[in-house]
């Protein structure tokens, strides 16, 4: 293997620069030319692409966001469009391409490994949703995590000041990870994820209760995936009169430097997407399981439910009492 390409695609993760870092000089250090592609996918198409040096990685680990830059293209299921992309690999001799993103971008990588002559491909798990198979976590959850907890302590400020109860939307897509593990941290009294069916009488009865008892505010995170924050509230109110207040975190959850958790995770996995390109290997992702270093077949990724782990929901519930 002589020439790699790197990209980022998707909704963008802190740790993403830390992770092109990673591909970047473990490449170099084995005497292998790295290329970065800007845009994700849509700069393979339109030959964005342009030759990274050591230096091009200096002081980026601790920055968030992607050097790179992101992007969502939803042209790339093309056959036609993907064999553009083909042609500006080949022209350069890149015979491995690292694609760091959300399981969408492995299927573009996978469907690259199969049409291409001669090119291998590797996926890195970066997103804030940790919502990939094959990986215990992904770059970037980490530290959203903490954005989002930090954020949920300050509003507790207020809905206690104010005796109110607060509805605290946060991402997460079609995944509640986001959602239970910065509810148990945060000690919110009702955690809502999708990979669970709500009961809003439930819930309503439950801050009854606790109302009765003198509890005098409640903080609520409802994952985007189960519905809004605003809609939680209408719903609330068919069952209870409550002044509640919705804050919806946003963009503010994929923010922001990485933690210390996510520029490990980012290296490691970064560092090892080079060794499996070495190796020999295409169409797999790299992942951290139980703390080692794991790669799995995108067919594979692809075919697993994601899950939650129900023990730590329940565990939730259990001390949200
Ligand atoms: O996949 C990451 C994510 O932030 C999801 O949590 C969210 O649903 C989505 O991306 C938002 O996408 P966009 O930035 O394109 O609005």
């Amino acid at each position: 293997m002589k020439k790699i390409a790197v990209l980022t695609s998707g909704g963008d993760s802190p740790g993403m620069n830390a992770a092109i870092r990673a591909v970047v000089r473990k490449a170099i250090y084995h005497d292998i030319e790295v290329y970065g592609v800007y845009q994700g996918y849509l700069g393979l198409i339109n030959d964005n692409i342009e030759k990274l040096e050591l230096g091009s990685v200096g002081d980026m680990i601790q920055r968030g966001g992607t050097f790179l830059y992101s992007a969502r293209c939803p042209e790339f299921k093309e056959k036609e469009v993907r064999a553009k992309a083909i042609e500006n690999l080949e022209k350069r001799g890149i015979e491995g391409l690292v694609v760091i993103g959300g399981d969408g971008s492995y299927r573009g990588a996978q469907r690259l490994s199969e049409e291409a002559k001669n090119l291998q491909t590797i996926g890195v798990p970066g997103t804030i949703d940790n919502d990939i198979n094959g990986t215990d976590f992904t770059i970037g959850f980490d530290t959203a995590l903490n954005t989002i907890i930090e954020s949920v302590d300050k509003i507790r400020d207020t809905a206690s000041s104010h005796e109110r109860t607060f509805i605290i939307e946060v991402m997460g897509r079609d995944a509640g990870d986001l959602a239970l593990w910065s509810g148990l941290a945060a000690g919110a009294e009702t955690i809502l994820i999708p990979e669970v069916k709500a009961d809003i009488e439930e819930i309503a009865e439950k801050i009854q209760q606790g109302m009765d008892r003198g509890k005098k505010h409640s903080i609520i995170v409802c994952a985007e995936g189960v519905m809004s924050g605003n809609q939680c509230g209408e719903e609330l109110k068919k069952f209870i009169n409550i002044d509640t207040r919705v804050s919806c975190l946003g963009h503010i959850q994929r923010g922001g430097t990485p933690s210390g958790m996510d520029r490990v995770l980012a290296s490691r996995l970064g560092g090892y997407a080079v060794e499996l390109l070495m190796q020999g290997d295409s169409a797999k992702a790299v992942g951290i399981q139980q703390n080692k270093l794991t790669c799995t077949h995108f067919d594979e990724i692809f075919q697993a439910e994601h899950s939650i782990d129900n023990k730590m929901y329940e565990l939730a519930h259990q001390l949200s009492i």
